[in-house]
């Protein structure tokens, strides 16, 4: 299989990337991996063994001394070399995407970008990993803070951005001096390979950046088991991040977690509507509603409510949906089709329950895992829309009265990651701001994500944070050293 419109073939790889070389699995196991826009075969991947994930996770080991040692400015300017070549081959690895996850071509250059913006983040913070000096608890001691790095890490990354969440936790994990096994979604393995591919040509050392393919139980239970391994970082759901913690605490292994969400968006009676519109637009239908910090529960207050939706369905009509590569469209194939039958469901349940479709919603012409965006008002906390992660272009309005109703229906989650709400009033935006439960708040703001930020969720969405110069600090141990007087 060829990837449309592909310059330097070599990206398009379709084996594994271990200690500096490509490999299958010795006894030639595959699987495929289809288009979600055409159902068409895009090629396969190996189906790795146990035992050869074992060897991956030793490359990582046997490189870690070497790199570890290595400079910051050495590992920085590697790191530096990797931003620069994802920014040649933008286009490339922008279509590579489409092709497998499905995004908008333009949504997929974004990401590129986004995804290469933490290499050179965390170059940078590589530079500025410090210790500490600690005033002595005796005369004549002296009494120092070392941060080293961890060792091996295992990053489990999903198919939603597939370069993205590779780079913001190897860019972090690189630049700390650790070395790395990544795992990536077996939707949307290419994007990671050409990382590697990539990362080759900007001058990884084999074995410090390796990425393995196959059954998640079986890898999972490699990561989890070895005792090479000191950090899993992972991010997709909360069901899955709940049984790697169990499973990573047989060998007391560092993890970060990055899961579900169920954001709430609020717009108060002060907001200024044009702008929460918006702000709603992007929170929501960017990478056709499959982001972990997607709206899931729209909030709006009385005073405003029915303009809010005959806005809101005014800027739905600008909203395209068919095959990513089509420059109109911004509304691209969902990933699976249970991604689809869990929208239907959602939307059956909330109109059973007596919400109203106000906007799209009906059976997209095309099928397959194409869906019509759809808008519902009436929607009550208690439907499966409220308590569940859509992941895809489905909106329900909820109308509220007062601040602390808003508050109390925006916390009234398991889940924590983002939340958003947009008010003029600077008193209320105090009060609300800290009042919601989440990792990450936009204020009269729908695009929360970059490079700079501290991206991460609090109750069951997860632990650390990821980008920003925290987002090291998950890679690093401390170490204690206590010199006693001479
Ligand atoms: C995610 O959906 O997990 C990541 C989204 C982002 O980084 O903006």
């Amino acid at each position: 299989m060829k990837v449309p419109g592909l310059r330097d073939e070599a990206l398009f790889r379709q084996s594994c990337y271990i200690d500096g070389g490509w490999q299958c699995a010795a006894d030639g196991t595959s699987f495929s991996v289809d288009n979600p826009a055409s159902g068409a075969v895009i090629g396969t991947v190996p189906q790795l063994a146990e035992a050869e994930i074992e060897q991956a996770v030793a490359a990582a080991g046997r490189a870690l001394p070497g790199w570890r040692q290595q400079t910051a400015d050495v590992r920085a300017e590697i790191l530096g070399r990797w931003y620069e070549l994802l920014l040649q081959q933008q286009e490339d690895l922008a279509r590579i995407m489409t092709l497998e996850q499905g995004k908008p071509l333009a949504e997929a250059r974004a990401e590129i970008l986004y995804a290469a913006s933490f290499l050179r983040w965390f170059g940078e913070e590589a530079r500025r990993v410090y210790g500490e000096t600690i005033p002595a608890a005796r005369p004549g001691q002296h009494l120092l803070v070392l941060r080293q790095p961890v060792g091996v890490c295992a990053l489990i990354t999903p198919w939603n951005f597939p370069a993205a969440m590779i780079t913001r936790k190897a860019g972090a994990a690189l630049a700390a001096g650790c070395t790395v096994v990544a795992k990536p979604a077996s939707a949307t393995p290419y994007s990671a390979l050409a990382l590697a591919e990539l990362g080759e040509r900007a001058g990884l050392p084999p074995g410090v950046f390796n990425v393995v393919t196959g059954a998640a139980d079986a890898i999972a239970n490699v990561f989890t088991g070895s005792p090479v391994v000191r950090k899993i970082s992972f991010t997709g759901s909360t069901a899955v991040g709940q049984q790697l913690m169990a499973r990573s605490a047989r060998q007391i292994q560092k993890i970060s977690l990055e899961l579900g969400g169920n954001a709430p968006f609020i717009v108060f009676d002060d907001a200024d509507l044009d702008r929460a519109v918006d702000g709603l637009m992007a929170a929501k239908f960017r990478n056709s509603g499959q982001t972990c910090i997607s709206v899931n529960r729209l909030l709006v207050q009385d005073g405003v409510h029915d303009e809010f939706v005959g806005r809101l369905q005014l800027a739905m009509q600008g909203l395209r949906v068919g095959d990513g590569f089509d420059p109109e469209v911004n509304q691209a194939a969902l990933i699976d089709r249970a991604a689809v039958s869990k929208l239907q469901q959602h939307q059956a349940d909330a109109l059973a329950q007596g919400a109203r479709l106000v906007f799209g919603g009906q059976p997209h012409p095309v099928g397959g895992n194409f869906v019509s965006p759809a808008l519902l008002t009436g929607v009550q906390p208690q439907m499966r829309m409220c308590q569940e992660e859509s992941f895809g272009p489905l909106l329900g309005i909820t109308r509220f009265s007062d601040e602390e109703q808003a508050i109390a229906l925006a916390n009234d989650s398991p889940y924590g990651l983002a939340s958003y709400f947009y008010s003029q009033d600077v008193h209320r935006v105090w009060r609300v701001a800290e009042a919601l439960e989440a990792g990450m708040v936009g204020i009269n703001e729908g695009v929360l994500s970059n490079a700079a930020a501290p991206f991460g969720g609090v109750k069951a969405s997860g632990l650390g944070r990821e980008g920003s110069r925290h987002g090291i600090e998950e890679y690093l141990e401390m170490k204690y050293l206590c010199m006693g007087a001479p």
